[in-house]
């Protein structure tokens, strides 16, 4: 199963580049730029990297942030991903970054912007697009800020979308920064329903106008809404390892994402923070087959689901389904 999965062609949906930053790289470029952290040794941040929930994550998650300085500095972080997920069987990828986590402390968002630009060229087997997260602990306003500042660089960006603490910031509240978005051409999707209530994701769907629901685990608690999700094929992009660790279930046998699956819902198969959460995008795939006792069927299924629920063209859906079925003929 570990090489028909790592072979299986797939699309990676969420992903946040900056959750692919594995501690020899933190250390390094803390070190080359003079950037103090709370971790002395690689066994240091292993232990660090023990999660309650959402929130003990991503005060780590942002201190370790602070090392990336420049342009360099954003391309290495996004082809060392790049190569990774190569590596996977990803053959496209959209990618989230949060422009407010480098601007708040004083980066030029054209550097983290052009810096990501450099490192998607140097790999040229996966192709991939941006996709601005606003960061819901902080303001609407500064949300519409930060979209502004993004401006000059939109034909580098192909999507919206809202992370960070979801618990009493609902979506609605960044209704304007996604009304100047989408109005700029973006797609929009959200993070909701990860420790966040369904109310969530019902208004990411009808005031946000979202494609697409980021985690969406929390939608099993309402029927109506597991309607919708199948009726209209939102997708809802999962990420096993992610909710393993911020213990969004107790155990990942008790994950929901066969019964979604199951019930009609377009699920995928993703990886969130892969340096943080113990697995690329290939390895959440092993970990939620081993789990729930997953088919290659199966597995096959999400590998499709994921081409469906992508921004790619027509064209290039209809030929990656196809390379999906003869990859599926060869080895089965
Ligand atoms: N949820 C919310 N914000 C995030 C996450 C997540 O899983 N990962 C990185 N920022
Ligand atoms: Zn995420």
């Amino acid at each position: 199963m570990e090489s028909f999965v790592r072979g299986l062609p797939k699309t990676e949906l969420h992903i946040h580049i900056e959750g692919t930053l594995e501690p020899e790289m933190m250390f390094e470029m803390g070190e080359r730029n003079g950037v103090a952290l709370p971790f002395q040794s690689v066994e240091d941040v292993a232990a660090a990297y023990e999660f309650d929930d959402l929130q003990s994550f991503l005060d780590i998650y942002y201190q370790a942030a602070a090392v990336l300085q420049t342009e360099n500095d954003f391309a290495q972080l996004m082809a060392a991903y790049l190569a990774k997920a190569a590596s996977d069987g990803v053959r496209h990828a959209e990618i989230f970054f949060d422009p407010q986590t480098h601007t708040e402390r004083g980066i030029d968002i054209g550097t983290v912007i052009r810096g990501f630009a450099r490192g998607q060229k140097r790999v040229a087997e996966v192709s991939s697009t941006l996709i601005l997260c606003f960061l819901r602990h902080l303001s609407p306003e500064s949300a519409v800020e930060v979209f502004e500042q993004a401006r000059p660089y939109l034909a580098y960006i192909q999507g919206v979308g809202l992370d960070s603490g979801e618990l009493g910031n609902p979506p609605e509240l960044f209704a304007e920064a996604y009304r100047r978005a989408v109005e700029a051409g973006l797609r929009p999707v959200a993070h909701a329903g990860e420790e966040g209530p369904a109310e969530y994701i019902w208004s990411a769907l009808d005031v946000l106008g979202v494609e697409r629901i980021d985690h969406g685990v929390r939608a099993a608690d309402d029927p109506a809404l597991v309607e919708r999700l199948v009726r209209e094929q939102i997708p809802l992009t999962m990420c096993p390892l992610s909710n393993q660790k911020l213990q969004v279930f107790p155990d990942l046998r008790c994950h929901n994402l066969k019964e979604l699956l199951d019930a009609g819902v377009l699920v995928t198969v993703n990886s969130d923070d892969p340096a943080y959460f113990g697995g690329y995008v290939g390895d959440n795939y092993l970990a939620i087959a081993t789990a729930l006792d997953l088919s290659c069927d199966d597995l096959a299924q999400l590998a499709r689901n994921s081409v469906t629920a992508s921004f790619l063209p027509e064209d290039r859906k209809v030929a990656l389904q196809q390379e999906i079925t003869e990859y599926v003929a060869s080895v089965l």
